[in-house]
């Protein structure tokens, strides 16, 4: 009989999109598929992506599950760490609702930033299930959130060396973890915490992209147990009615005569900084397209794009007809895949580099927060692309036009990024092909679930 799978994704489109990806990816391997959706979403874009996967794919099935909003009095007032922290202490909400289900589930996948859910449901009676952890994020920040329980962190050392792993650049790790009271950094070390109570945890990346990485988690030599990492990726996207409206100024621009630039599905950057961006993508002479997006999201207004970049700013790119700045939700997939891009100028959040390595398409990275360093470390590695660390922390200091400019124009005309982006490409495409790594862990987690 096919398996019956529940997944519980967390707040914010870098979590929801991963779990979109994953259950479209078992329902077309014969699992029944259930996704509980945490209500209400954070987001529009959030609800509008749901309505339109649920659309065209009618036969996986949509559970409701509405969690109780925390009074926004919360000192860390972020939404998305609101949500993850909503659906964490709704959990007790969710035996009854699982237990309805028909015919039974046989497995609950929750999101890393909620794993510590686990906890609270593994000793439940009426649930007798395995669970398994899907990694959002680079099999590098995930080593090192594992370990985070039993971790102090010291800034005044170079390097973190932990048994079985390969080393990390104290400098590379997000600040919020030097200090243990900090909320960020308990919730991460609950979810760390939970990590061992999982059958596997499943991850958006491949063999070949974070081989020395994989191969150490799945060791045994770390110095904590963990579950079997299964990387997966990278992950197909799923199929997403409608054309996105920039596809039709694309399509008049020269193969990959333009840089994508995005900063994830939220950015908060200073005025003065776009203007720097904007300045610099003027004077670098490539044709660009930009999303910008405000503090939470989906769209900025017209008025509220004009405060942000400069009337005059705004003028001069049009005048100039070197490119364009979108201001709401772009199909990032659609646009990636379009042979007129030739460079992504990113914040490395890990969907957009698993997205770039998909495609072959080259980053320059700026890391914003969180695991975004780590991720860049992966892209750099492996030859996918630039990243000036010396810019440090988007938000950290104001990186001037005139850098930002010399980036771009090495990301667009330095051969030797595209050809070893192309590399990457060939390599995330045989992980997938019959045989592959990533093809042949999807296979053996069809069988973990069958049992
Ligand atoms: C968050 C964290 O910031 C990131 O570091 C972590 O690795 C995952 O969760 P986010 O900042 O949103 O993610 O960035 P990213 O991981 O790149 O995910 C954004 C997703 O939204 C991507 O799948 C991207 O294709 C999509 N997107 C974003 C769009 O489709 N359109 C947009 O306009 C913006």
């Amino acid at each position: 009989m096919e398996p019956h799978i529940a997944l519980l994704p967390s707040a914010g489109m870098g979590h929801l999109m991963p779990f979109l990806r994953l259950a479209a990816m078992l329902a077309s391997r014969n699992c029944k598929v259930t996704l509980l959706t945490a209500q209400p979403t954070v987001s529009a874009a959030e609800s509008n992506h749901l309505n339109s996967f649920f659309s065209v794919h009618p036969h996986i099935q949509r559970l409701d599950f509405h969690v109780v909003p925390l009074q926004t009095s919360n000192p860390h007032g972020d939404p998305f760490f609101l949500q993850f922290e909503a659906i964490i202490r709704s959990v007790h909400l969710l035996p009854p609702l699982l237990s309805s289900l028909s015919p039974p589930i046989s497995a609950l996948f929750l999101d890393i930033a909620a794993a510590t859910c686990v906890d609270q449901l593994a000793d439940h009676p009426s649930l007798s299930i395995s669970y398994y952890i899907l990694s959002t994020t680079s099999a590098r920040f995930f080593s090192l959130l594992t370990h985070l329980p039993h971790l102090t962190l010291e800034s005044s050392c170079e390097n973190l060396k932990l048994h079985g792993l390969p080393s990390f650049s104290i400098s590379n790790i997000p600040p919020p973890l030097f200090n243990p009271q900090n909320l960020f950094t308990t919730q991460l070390i609950s979810n760390a915490r939970a990590i061992s109570r999982v059958k596997g945890v499943v991850s958006n990346t491949f063999h070949w992209f974070e081989a020395e990485t994989i191969e150490a988690l799945n060791s045994g030599k770390t110095s904590i147990t963990l579950p079997q990492f299964l990387p997966i990726g990278p992950f197909k996207p799923y199929e997403d009615p409608g054309k996105c409206a920039s596809l039709s100024w694309l399509d008049e621009q020269p193969a990959k005569s333009v840089v994508y630039v995005s900063f994830g599905s939220r950015t908060a950057m200073s005025k003065d900084q776009i203007k720097e961006i904007g300045e610099g993508l003027l004077k670098s002479k490539q044709k660009f397209l930009w999303v910008l997006k405000s503090v939470i999201v989906d769209k900025v207004e017209e008025t509220e794009l004009q405060e942000l970049v400069g009337r005059s700013l705004l003028e001069k790119i049009e005048e100039k007809k070197q490119g364009i700045v979108v201001k709401e939700w772009v199909k990032q997939e659609e646009i990636l895949t379009h042979h007129a891009i030739g460079g992504f100028f990113s914040h490395c959040g890990w969907n957009s580099a698993m997205e770039a390595a998909q495609r072959g398409v080259p980053m320059l990275a700026w890391t914003l927060n969180g695991d975004q360093r780590f991720n860049a470390e992966v892209v750099e590695k492996a030859g996918l692309g630039l990243w000036p660390k010396h810019w440090g922390w988007l938000g950290e200091r104001l990186v001037k036009s005139e850098e930002i400019e010399e980036k771009i124009e090495e990301l667009m005309q330095d051969h030797k990024f595209r050809s070893m982006a192309q590399k990457v490409g060939e390599e995330a495409k045989r992980a997938w092909e019959i045989g592959g790594t990533s093809e042949k862990v999807v296979g053996q987690i069809i069988e973990m679930l069958k049992l």
